[in-house]
């Protein structure tokens, strides 16, 4: 058996949400560590980035908004406190955002979420076809109306990754590159993790933070087993050549054949299209299908995406929750606390997460604004009437 290396707290999981975890919780002078066979990958090396509150609204979500606003709010500070701390830049762009409808159908739905949008006190516009156009010439000539979102931005995900992992180093953060194989529990609370090579790592403070996987660590008792299941979603990326620049200057989204459909165009000239949503488990293959679906609907979006190189397809998993939000903070389990379950908002939630998981780490309680996302909400439900 190797030696047993201790911290205050070992964080499960390097995938963004890990990461700005162990960052956060570094900088608070908590002796962090960070269990991963490779920090900075998981979902966040598929995702498109969008830091889009307001046209990913749903019904029923209007808690999760409080929280995907508040995030929204912190990012331009986040950001360039990573970039000056790190040297690198995330990508991180003020772009905002056109949702447009294609047909009497979409265009139905879109006005709902106008009204939905328009409840909720949030900035949205509604334009006809003819203004979407004047916006992003590239729009197909049939686009029957859209909603301007001027607060919805993006961020590169995979620099943000890099970022987080250089920020991690610089605070001392450990990085153990290993899989975590096991939670090890002693009286009644969580202790560390036991590694695929056998290691022992404890903790006074287990952080599990596995994204999709966040279910399947062994040895998680079955009453604070977080309920997250793999959500899958193939992603494209395309490459705009100099010569067509700028092919679309914000995001661009639709829902078309009641699947969504998104453009996100990077500032070097990367394009990302996204994003099937799959239940089937922990499949990451790239189908033939998903890359026609997305195709096709990117196609009738924007005609001449067909022009554009090919660079990558790629499907990953998130981390889908009985509600679609996150599960943060202390569990049932004394020494355990959860951060995972992100479903679509994994990217845009990072900032307020890494500071509401620090603030538990340092005072045992969730702040306010995230409160509602405990874990034990969903094992309160289950208690006996
Ligand atoms: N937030 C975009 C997606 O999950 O596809």
């Amino acid at each position: 058996m190797s030696p047993t290396r201790t911290s205050d707290v070992l964080v499960v999981g390097g995938g963004i949400i890990g990461l700005v975890t162990a960052w956060r919780a570094a900088q608070r002078g908590l002796a962090t560590a960070v269990v991963d066979p490779e920090p900075g990958g998981g979902a966040a090396q598929v995702a498109a980035g969008m830091l889009a509150p307001v046209t990913e609204l749903h019904h029923g979500e209007q808690t999760l908004l409080a929280l995907n606003l508040e995030s929204a709010r912190r990012y331009p500070s986040f950001v360039a406190e990573l970039a000056e701390l790190t040297g690198l830049d995330l990508g991180y762009r003020a772009c905002g955002t056109l949702a447009v409808a294609l047909d009497a159908d979409d265009r139905a739905e879109l006005r709902e979420l106008h009204a939905l949008q328009r409840r909720s006190g949030l900035d949205s516009e509604w334009l006809t076809g003819r203004d979407c156009r004047r916006l992003e010439p590239m729009l197909a000539p049939g686009v029957r109306g859209g909603l301007r979102v001027d607060g919805d931005h993006q961020v590169d995900p995979r620099r943000l990754a890099a970022a987080l992992v250089a920020a991690c180093e610089h605070a001392g953060v450990v990085l153990h590159r290993a899989w975590a194989e096991r939670l090890t529990v002693g009286r009644d609370r969580a202790t560390g993790v036991v590694t695929g090579a056998g290691t022992a790592l404890t903790a006074d403070h287990v952080v599990l933070a596995g994204g999709s996987l966040s279910g399947r660590l062994k040895g998680v008792p079955a009453e604070v087993l977080p309920p997250v299941r793999p959500v899958k979603g193939q992603v494209l990326r395309l490459t705009v050549p100099a010569r067509y620049a700028p092919f679309l200057s914000r995001t661009v989204r639709a829902v078309v054949r009641g699947g969504q459909v998104y453009l996100v165009p990077r500032e070097n000239g990367e394009l990302v299209v996204g994003a099937t949503s799959e239940e089937l488990g922990w499949d990451t293959t790239v189908t033939a299908g998903g890359v026609y679906e997305l195709l096709r609907d990117a196609h009738e979006l924007v005609p001449g995406i067909t022009e554009l190189p090919l660079t990558e397809t790629r499907a990953g998993l998130r981390p889908g929750s009985p509600d679609n939000a996150p599960l943060l903070g202390p569990t049932e389990l004394p020494g355990l606390l959860l951060a995972t379950g992100h479903h679509r908002n994994g990217v845009l939630l990072t900032p307020v997460t890494g500071d509401a998981l620090a603030h538990a780490l340092t005072t045992g309680e969730l702040p306010d604004g995230a409160r509602p996302f405990t874990p034990k909400r969903f094992s309160l439900l289950e208690q006996p009437a």
